[in-house]
């Protein structure tokens, strides 16, 4: 271990402000073997004699840190020393003396890693990381089977782990948006693994994961807040916030469980040839129902192509899944109808079901601040409707939202915590929002509570849609901000409002050296909105990076790199 320290000195700042923190871990193992609590649990092997596990977790929205802690809550249960930790707040110098290391870690954006998860992967892949030969570790990765790239983060992470020399104490598991049951799997394997268990000796106590709950509240108003008829209108939204009030922070976001389209439910009941109020036996539903409320039917996945060739023994169909091409855009072109036209097959309810995956929820960022307005809670929401092969589509959250619930109903909603994306500590800190469409929402939460503490001319809007005389949202509000001071800068770019097309990283081109300028004091930057803008953007400023500072376009893409990995670009890309 003190080979690794010195040599850290020689090569490296990064990995010598670790070892400056890595020298209070000197008396790890000592201070750490002495039980701080009695275990509630002593179930198993009574002599035995286990190194502390160190648990770790890369989190956007809070599932990855609930499954850790549930494991850090676990191992205490059954007398394990454990520690769970926040990866951004863990120290890698601790990686060479540790022996045991589980890891539940999230996939953001496409195949990427979540925020508090970057800088860990950085310095996993420095040149002068120490090969990890006495770790064992086991990885749950969290995803969501839709995106290309299912549990990426949790995939590099293993890939890197083995070549540093770590050994698996069981296989990676990938779990999907419906994660509860492998990921407790995960947590009881790894244990059993750990401790040494046989199936014949199985514990007494069994991991739980204790989602919190969904509670209820009032739709109070809708009003729409694109003018004129759009096909895909945007509404201003508000929830009652006092029957069960949530102490959220700007940034933050809600997560629904949608209903499906009814029209869609029937149309697909209908191309089975099925009864609608048929009792399926695996649920205590009518089949109508399940489709309405249980099962995900907008939108189609892998797994459930996967599971329909079980039933379906079509050559056409399995032609398409070996073609990786074709099968991805067939994903990203249609619903769980489309797969039963294009490829027939008559099965009955239960079997049905048993293909699809549990409905899912959606989130929508809360465009209030708590500190402005703690009785409510508003969203920004655009209805999804559009028309392909001769079809109209809906997505399901968005018109339960905007259609499906009137002025007074309940809606059932959860709070997701979102730390990376909140407003910076320091009311000094500058902050550049950058934004499309809904991504005002997070935006108007931000402006409202700088209004409220009275922080004057830290605030640059720069934000687009395609038309300013009925797609700009807020366009009041955003203006009075303006005169008020609160917003120092507002930079708008209208697409479709003159020949050629401008966007928003169009205007950070055109105020480049303010851009500059702002950085320079600190500014921190927001991104929100549609993931191919969150792309542009990016690509601008590593080509500002090169014209305004001089640097090369590996310097540039580099600089990018650290200022995500250090929280100063903050994205919210959908
Ligand atoms: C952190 C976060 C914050 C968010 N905040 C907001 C917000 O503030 N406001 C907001 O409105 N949304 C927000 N979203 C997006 C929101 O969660 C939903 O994804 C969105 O409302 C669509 O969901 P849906 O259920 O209506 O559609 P779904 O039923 O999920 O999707 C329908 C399908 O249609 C596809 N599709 C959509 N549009 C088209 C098109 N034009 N052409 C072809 N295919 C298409 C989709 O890819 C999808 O496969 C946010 C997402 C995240 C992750
Ligand atoms: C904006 C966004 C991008 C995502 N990108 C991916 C992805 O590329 N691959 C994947 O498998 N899952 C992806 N997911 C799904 C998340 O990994 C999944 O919802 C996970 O349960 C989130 O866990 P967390 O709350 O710990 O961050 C994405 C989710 C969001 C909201």
């Amino acid at each position: 271990m003190i080979g690794f320290v010195i040599k850290l000195k020689v090569y490296t700042t990064d990995l010598l402000f670790l070892l400056t923190k890595h020298a209070s871990y000197m008396g790890f193992f000592s201070t750490l073997l002495k039980r701080k609590e009695k275990p509630l649990n002593l179930n198993i092997l009574d002599n035995f004699n286990c190194p502390p596990v160190t648990i770790l977790y890369g989190t956007k929205t809070g599932n990855a840190q609930l499954i850790a802690q549930q494991a850090h809550k676990y191992y205490h249960q059954c007398g394990i020393e454990s520690e769970c930790h926040n990866m951004d707040k863990y120290d890698v110098g601790r990686l060479p003396s540790e022996h045991k290391l589980l890891i539940a870690v999230s996939t953001d954006g496409e195949g990427e890693l979540p925020p508090n998860a970057r800088k860990f992967f950085q310095l996993l892949q420095h040149d002068e990381m120490p090969m990890l030969n006495n770790l064992q570790y086991a990885i749950c990765g969290l995803g969501d089977s839709s995106y290309d790239n299912f549990c990426g983060a949790g995939k590099m992470l293993d890939a890197q782990l083995q070549k540093l020399g770590a050994q698996t104490i069981i296989n990676r598991v990938d779990c999907d948006l419906d994660f509860k049951k492998s990921a407790l799997q995960w947590i009881q394997n790894t244990y059993d693994t750990i401790v040494g268990l046989k199936k014949s000796e199985e514990t007494t106590v069994k991991p739980e994961v204790e989602m919190p709950d969904f509670v209820s509240t009032r739709l109070l108003r809708r009003r729409q807040l694109t003018k004129a008829q759009v096909e895909q209108p945007v509404f201003h939204i508000e929830l009652d916030n006092t029957q069960h009030p949530i102490h959220y922070q700007a940034g933050d976001c809600i997560e629904i469980i949608p209903t499906n389209p009814a029209r869609l439910v029937s149309q697909i009941i209908e191309t089975l040839n099925l009864d609608k109020s048929q009792e399926l036996i695996s649920y205590n539903h009518t089949l109508e129902y399940s489709l309405l409320y249980q099962f995900e039917i907008t939108k189609l996945t892998r797994p459930v192509i996967r599971r329909y060739m079980k039933i379906n023994d079509s050559a056409e169909l399995k032609k398409l899944n070996d073609n990786k091409d074709e099968l991805r855009q067939f994903i990203n072109q249609s619903d769980v109808l489309d797969l039963l036209r294009e490829y027939p097959c008559s099965m009955d309810a239960d079997e049905f079901v048993s293909i699809l995956q549990p409905i899912h929820s959606r989130y929508y960022s809360i465009a209030s601040s708590y500190k402005a307005q703690s009785s409510q809670i508003d969203l920004t929401v655009k209805t999804v409707r559009f028309q392909q092969k001769e079809r109209q589509y809906e997505g399901a959250g968005s018109t339960f939202v905007n259609e499906g619930l009137d002025e007074g109903a309940t809606i059932n909603y959860r709070l997701v915590s979102n730390p990376s994306f909140h407003l910076p500590e320091d009311t000094d800190t500058p902050v550049i929002m950058i934004g499309v469409g809904t991504g005002i929402a997070p935006y108007r939460a931000f402006l409202q509570e700088l209004n409220a503490q009275q922080i004057k001319k830290k605030a640059w809007l720069i934000w687009g849609d395609k038309h300013q005389s009925t797609d700009f949202l807020y366009e009041d509000e955003v203006i009075d901000y303006y005169k008020n001071d609160t917003l120092a800068f507002i930079n708008t770019a209208f697409s479709r409002d003159q020949e050629t097309k401008e966007y928003v990283q169009h205007r950070l081109t055109d105020y480049k050296e303010r851009v500059m300028e702002w950085l320079d004091k600190g500014a921190v930057i927001y991104l929100c909105g549609h993931n191919q803008m969150g792309d542009q953007v990016k690509a601008t400023l590593i080509q500002l990076y090169m014209s305004e500072k001089g640097m090369s376009e590996q310097q540039a893409k580099a600089h990018l790199r650290q200022h995500r990995d250090n929280n100063i670009i903050r994205e919210d890309l959908y």
